[in-house]
């Protein structure tokens, strides 16, 4: 983990109530898809955690919803301003498990951090297929980036206004058979997602979002109940916990436990 004091480079609304913000610094630690960030905003005690949507040597993109005071108060940050972010946060995704034809499901700003993770599959020429799923047409982002780095990209919106008019689970099975699956998004998603995964076989690494204290394991604030798992990936019986600041955001298909 590093603090780092990040200027603000761009902090532009992409879709309703949907911004994207690039921030420039020292992205040393920042090295995984699937990691998170966490926002120091002034006169507010908890910082604010948001996934990595892309990073490289010096800038760093997070693209977040308006959901409550933290949120609002961040559209407001001009260009140039300095905010300090804890970087570095949580495990990531493992792309080495991907196999030939990995699957990226997300939904809504469950999206972003699987930009990154498309981007690391094409360097290595290995060709994602995606789902998006949005509620409507105006909270849409990333389709056009999306597509650039995959020739299979589906969309599907709850009202129909964008892609397939349905859940996102309902584009996937046109998208198998796959591989492997990574997924972020909502808990209803997920769990979608999940019984997806066990209808086809097909092991994946889901991406869960969690109250945070501390964001960096010191305070148990986020600990979760899971599956304990072999050095195979196979559930031995025994149930751990865990922290999903730090030994997640990203937990693999056989040891979520669903509440
Ligand atoms: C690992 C991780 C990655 C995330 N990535 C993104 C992302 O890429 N884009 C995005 O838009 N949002 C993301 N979130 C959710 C984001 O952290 C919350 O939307 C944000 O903290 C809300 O802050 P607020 O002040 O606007 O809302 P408020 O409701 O006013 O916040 C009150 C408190 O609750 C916490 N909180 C509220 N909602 C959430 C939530 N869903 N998850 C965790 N803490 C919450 C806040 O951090 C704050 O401490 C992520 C959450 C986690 C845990
Ligand atoms: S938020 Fe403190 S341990 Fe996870």
């Amino acid at each position: 983990m590093k603090k780092v004091l990040f200027k603000i480079k761009e902090n532009i609304e992409i879709a309703e109530n949907i911004f994207k913000m690039v921030l420039s610094g020292d992205t040393e630690e920042i090295n995984k898809a699937g990691q998170f960030i966490d926002l120091k905003l002034s006169n507010y005690y908890l910082r604010r955690p948001i996934s990595v949507s892309d990073f490289d040597d010096n800038s760093v993109t997070i693209v977040y919803k308006v959901l409550g005071k933290g949120t609002k108060f961040m559209t407001m940050l001009p260009r140039g301003h300095m905010i300090d972010a804890l970087t570095g946060l949580g495990n990531g995704f493992d792309e080495s498990k991907s196999g030939p034809s990995p699957l990226l499901i997300g939904g809504g700003v469950g999206i972003p951090p699987l930009l990154k993770l498309a981007k690391m599959f094409n360097e290595i020429n290995v060709n994602p297929s995606i789902a998006l799923g949005f509620n409507s047409e105006k909270d849409a982002f990333y389709i056009d980036e999306f597509k650039e780095l995959s020739s299979k990209v589906l969309v599907a919106s709850v009202d129909g206004s964008i892609g397939v008019n349905g859940f996102v689970t309902d584009v996937c099975e046109a998208l198998i058979p796959s591989s492997f699956v990574y997924t972020c998004g909502p808990l209803s998603m997920l769990k979608s997602v999940y019984s997806f995964c066990e209808k086809y076989d097909i092991d994946g690494e889901f991406s869960f979002e969690e109250r945070m204290g501390c964001g960096f394991g010191a305070c148990m604030g986020c600990s979760t109940e899971a599956r304990e798992l072999d050095a195979q990936g196979e559930p031995t019986g025994k149930y751990i916990s865990k922290r999903i600041c730090k030994e997640g955001p990203v937990l693999c298909r056989k040891e979520i436990l669903w509440k």
